[in-house]
């Protein structure tokens, strides 16, 4: 009798398949999916290690302390420019999460035919949650007014563009019965793919920068503490993506045309440029160190870094103009010891704290 399942084999088949048979016919889409998550042997490594490596970083926001942050907010020792990009980064940031939470789950995990990869997915997810909850502590324990963070976009018409952007550009797998196996839509998933390497691995950059700099000036240091958690998971999202894309490219070659690198490649620069002028409009003239320059430099800086990651050329050459904060943004925050190192503490599954 066959079974309408979509979970496993229909039929009975009395034969085990071998590993390398396993191996070969798994792929991060379009490969042999039994739906039971079968992640050993392994064809992809790396999204096991970066599996491994998120589950170092477990954090929940009720760790941080934001006492002097909720004292420096109502004793008025931030200027009303320095409240205003606080205000303004944190509602982007927060509505980018809760955006990503949904479309990691719904619109790109469904598609990835590789248990490893999945397991990483599925902890990405956790993180975005994770991240989602932290902003309501955050906003909770500052006593702001959710709306006027969570619903800014409404009145803003800067952040309802940014927002309505990264929607637009999710927008194109999320059609009803979108499913890879054609040319065109693995095309398509591949650039949601870098379209979402664009939002974690860009769009959070100037949210990000006003956070430390208003740190670094001693200012709501339980914020920034929280974003240094944040970003230290979003590092991960951005190899997990890296490694995606590459490993798609390398197992369909021929999706790797001249045109979609150029699309991607435009995207790419739209995004910087809307990024910067994003994090402009959080600044003003300027704060703290921060001008509408070395916001564009840093922007196009991290542009770079994630074109190059992606095997297309860079674009602008501009040398980072905060090297204080490439620890943050490099991918390798968990060896290291920065500020006052309370992150590294925070890892479990080491003796090493
Ligand atoms: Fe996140
Ligand atoms: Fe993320």
């Amino acid at each position: 009798m066959t079974v309408n399942s979509n979970l496993f084999q229909s039929d009975f088949e009395s034969s085990a398949m071998t590993n390398e048979e396993i191996i070969n016919k798994r792929r991060v889409i379009n490969g042999f999916d039994d739906g039971l998550m079968q992640a050993s042997p392994l064809k992809h490594p790396w999204a096991r290690e970066i599996f491994k490596k998120m589950q170092k970083n477990n954090w929940v926001a009720e760790e941080i302390p934001f006492q002097t942050d909720y004292e420096q907010w109502t004793s008025n020792k931030l200027s009303e420019a320095e409240k205003n990009a606080f205000i303004r980064a944190l509602a982007f940031a927060s509505n980018l999460d809760g955006l990503l939470t949904k479309t990691l789950s719904e619109l790109i995990k469904p598609n990835i035919t590789s248990p490893e990869v999945c397991l990483a997915i599925a902890r990405q997810v956790y993180e975005e949650a994770l991240h989602v909850d932290s902003y309501s502590c955050m906003i909770e324990a500052l006593s702001f007014n959710p709306e006027e963070v969570y619903g800014l976009y409404r009145k803003d018409k800067k952040l309802y563009y940014k927002n309505r952007t990264v929607l637009k550009s999710v927008s194109k797998i999320a059609v009803p019965g979108f499913k890879t196996g054609t040319f065109e839509t693995d095309q398509l998933f591949l650039e949601a793919c870098t379209t979402n390497l664009i939002l974690e691995g860009i769009f959070f950059y100037s949210a990000f920068l006003i956070f430390y700099n208003l740190g670094k000036n001693n200012k709501m240091p339980g914020s920034k503490e929280m974003i240094q958690f944040i970003n230290r998971d979003e590092d991960l999202h951005v190899a997990l993506f890296v490694n995606i894309i590459n490993s798609i490219k390398e197992e369909q070659p021929e999706l790797w045309t001249e045109d979609l690198k150029a699309l991607i490649t435009q995207n790419v620069k739209d995004s910087v440029q809307m990024e910067h002028e994003w994090g402009v409009s959080c600044i003003g003239d300027g704060i703290l160190g921060l001008t509408p320059q070395n916001i564009k430099e840093y922007i196009e800086f991290i542009g770079d870094t994630r074109l190059q990651s992606i095997g297309l050329k860079k674009i602008w050459n501009t040398a980072n103009p905060f090297p204080w904060i490439d620890e943050h943004t490099q991918g390798n925050m968990i060896e290291v010891n920065f500020f006052e190192g309370r992150v590294k503490e925070y890892q479990t599954g080491t003796l090493e704290w």
